[in-house]
């Protein structure tokens, strides 16, 4: 019988000195982004248009982490998750003693996720995030591994409840790979920590086309700051890595 993890651990940061002990997973959101800064075009079709050399870096990036957060809405668009393939990156894991693939984590309220996706039947573990409701319809099913079940009062997943659960699985980092409804929840529960945005050279506009942080929105003299760490151009592209800053 499937564990069903309840709300059981908030979010606990120990704060020593100016030094933050992290008590949860930390987050990198990797996303590429056109030149006029979305994410998808308005259709909200997968997002191809990324070039060889930024579809590699998302890899490496994956490879770096213990699991990978996936908003419902992406997994719809695209049908099946990253996986890492490259054997050095492959290797690269074996020798740090973690599995070879990430947890592939869905986060959904409703769970209304198609099973005939070619994800489900992809090699990798398979983790869904939800609510008592969304998980009603998975708990009979293989398809995921486990279910993390946390809840707000209004019927949303529990951000703080959940890290501390992925915190209490032993995921120490995450990949945030979008979409920008995921993005703007986690910004909303202060648990990003740095982003990589890969800015590619196509103009996509519409107004109901996906950026990588969308939601309600912020109030500029509210918005959180970001600390540059890293510029990298390869060709006509440009990956830019951002450190979100503590107030
Ligand atoms: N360019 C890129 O790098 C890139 C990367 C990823 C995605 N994309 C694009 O982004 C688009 C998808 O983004 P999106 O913003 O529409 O969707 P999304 O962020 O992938 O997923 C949104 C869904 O996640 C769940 N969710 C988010 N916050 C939640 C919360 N606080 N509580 C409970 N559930 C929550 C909900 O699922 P339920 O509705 O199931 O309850 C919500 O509808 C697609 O067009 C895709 O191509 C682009």
């Amino acid at each position: 019988m499937r564990r069903l993890f309840q709300l059981e651990a908030d979010l606990n940061i120990k704060v020593a000195g100016n030094r933050e002990q992290e008590t949860r997973p930390t987050t990198t959101v990797i996303l590429a982004m056109s030149a006029d800064g979305k994410i998808a075009d308005a259709s909200r079709t997968a997002a191809r248009f990324g070039s060889a050399q930024d579809k590699a870096h998302l890899e490496r990036q994956v490879a770096l982490v213990d699991g990978v957060l996936l908003g419902a809405g992406t997994l719809r668009a695209y049908g099946t998750t990253l996986r890492v393939v490259r054997p050095e990156l492959l290797e690269q894991r074996q020798q740090q003693g973690k599995p070879l693939q990430p947890v592939q984590i869905v986060c959904s309220r409703s769970a209304a996720l198609d099973p005939q996706l070619p994800f489900f039947r992809q090699p990798v573990p398979r983790w869904l995030l939800t609510t008592p409701a969304g998980a009603r319809s998975w708990q009979e099913s293989e398809a995921f591994e486990r279910l993390l079940v946390t809840e707000t009062p209004i019927e949303t997943i529990d951000w703080q409840a959940a890290f501390g659960q992925l915190w209490g699985s032993g995921l120490k980092t995450l990949a945030v790979l979008g979409g920008g409804a995921l993005v703007a929840s986690l910004l909303e529960a202060n648990l990003l920590d740095e982003l990589w945005l890969t800015v590619c050279p196509l103009l996509l506009g519409g107004v109901a086309a996906p950026t990588p942080v969308d939601g309600k929105g912020i109030m500029a003299a509210l918005a959180p700051r970001l600390q540059l760490l890293e510029v990298k151009t390869i060709d006509d592209e440009v990956f830019l890595h951002y450190r979100v800053k503590k107030v």
